[in-house]
């Protein structure tokens, strides 16, 4: 059996320049693939990801094997896969990869106990599917790993739950909640990539539009600030009244979802949440509204009800997107069956922003690597030394320098005495 399942070696040479051209823009990565040819902290390790198979992941794939890792990677959306980055991976450089965009379901899985069997001592994971089933089916190897990282706020999300029903059974490093991920993976990261995907799916001019964005988390607010900033009049829906507020004096309209179906031209959910858009909601929408998600699973939008509401469907009436015409003559469109719009239909987040979610993503294995023997099976923050050391270098690429603290100032912040 080959160690590996991709779509076609034949696409690896389109796939090997994307990845080389995602690489300039990555310059943290690069400088710490660079120190690790030569200090080799993985060196031997085991390791499994499932994440989203793209020129970024490579390039966090190839610096885990100049580290010394012997590297596995499968995918962590059935659609997100780039399927010539996956060829490249296997053919230039030699790494394990199960992935094929569009795989259905049972390949999926399939593909994940291909990751398990490697046999890993360091997982990471993007939404924590690899770890859900080594807490069920794959108990014992789970067992065996030192620690795993969690890329995204849905998969820290179950596995703060699994911590709190006092099941967890690795320890976690939660990437996805340090600064130098969320803050602009999340943000610049998802409001640009989004806005991308939905552009390339369907060509709309965003001008003039009234675009609902559901939830206003990290993710929501860079698509909402992004499709404002291409002239959508833009409404948020809430359930958190802090964030609504916050949204509310960001200078967003905020409402209710029943109130914003009539009105909105396009619906986005980002929420993390499920049945965001519900049947009615379908049933009051415009003729032509087009409604998609960004959100890390496709439970955001009730599509098996859209599908029992419909009296016709009418699949691919454009790449992604599908037209439901219901009983009262209004079609509505689907973009990418209601999973990831930025990753399915476009190329996830750029690579400036992956640069920072990815170097903490090595550092923090490097970090488990060497610590795991006093780690518990609890979700942790990345280190404050690793965060500091990301944006310093970013900061460094960008040619920015910032201002140091004199010793006046030092001694002023540290003190109580000095008031009116
Ligand atoms: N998640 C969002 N964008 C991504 C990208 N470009 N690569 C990997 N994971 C992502």
């Amino acid at each position: 059996m080959p160690n590996y399942d991709v779509t076609n070696l034949k696409l690896a040479p389109a796939g090997k320049k994307r990845i080389e051209w995602a690489d300039n823009d990555m310059p943290v990565l690069k400088e710490i693939r660079k120190k690790w040819k030569k200090t080799k902290p993985l060196k031997g390790i085991k390791t499994s990801s499932c994440m989203h198979v793209t020129c970024e992941t490579a390039n966090l794939m190839i610096t885990l094997k100049a580290g010394g890792a012997d590297v596995l990677l499968c995918a962590s959306n059935p659609l997100s896969t780039q399927d010539d980055v996956a060829a490249s991976l296997v053919k230039d450089y030699g790494i394990k990869v199960y992935a094929r965009k569009g795989e259905n379901k049972k390949i999926y899985f399939k593909h994940l106990e291909s990751a398990i069997k490697h046999q890993p001592e360091i997982t990471m994971d993007d939404g924590a599917d690899l770890l859900s089933l080594l807490h069920t089916k794959y108990q014992k190897q789970a067992f065996k790993i030192k620690g795993s990282m969690e890329e995204t706020t849905t998969g820290v999300i179950r596995l703060k739950a699994l911590e709190q029903a006092g099941k967890l059974m690795v320890p976690i490093i939660a990437v996805n909640d340090a600064r130098t991920k969320n803050l602009f993976d999340n943000r610049y990261g998802t409001g640009q990539s989004t806005l991308d995907g939905i552009i390339r799916a369907t060509d709309i001019l965003l001008a003039g539009k009234t675009v609902v964005v559901a939830g206003y988390g990290w993710c929501s607010r860079g698509f909402a600030m992004r499709a404002r900033g291409m002239g959508s009049n833009v409404v948020v829906t809430e359930v958190d009244s802090i964030k609504a507020l916050e949204a509310a004096m960001d200078g967003f309209r905020v409402m209710k979802m029943s109130e914003a179906a009539p009105i909105g031209d396009l619906f986005c959910t980002l929420t993390g949440d499920i049945h965001v858009v519900d049947i009615h909601h379908f049933k009051k929408m415009k003729d032509g509204a087009i409604v998609c998600n960004s959100g890390h699973f496709d439970v955001e939008l009730n599509i098996k009800g859209l599908k029992k509401i419909a009296k016709k469907v009418r699949k691919e009436v454009r790449n992604f997107t599908d037209e439901y015409t219901l009983a009262n003559g209004r079609r509505i469109f689907v973009l990418a069956d209601g999973r990831l719009i930025n990753l399915a239909a476009a190329e996830g987040h750029p690579a400036s922003v992956m640069d920072m979610s990815f170097s903490t993503q090595a550092l923090a294995a490097e970090d488990i690597n060497r610590n795991y023997k006093k780690l518990q099976n609890k979700v942790y923050y990345v280190s404050e030394k690793i965060e500091e050391w990301i944006a310093k270098a970013k900061l460094k690429s960008m040619g920015i320098t910032i201002d140091t603290l004199t010793s006046e100032q030092k001694k002023y912040l540290a003190s109580w005495e000095i008031g009116t």
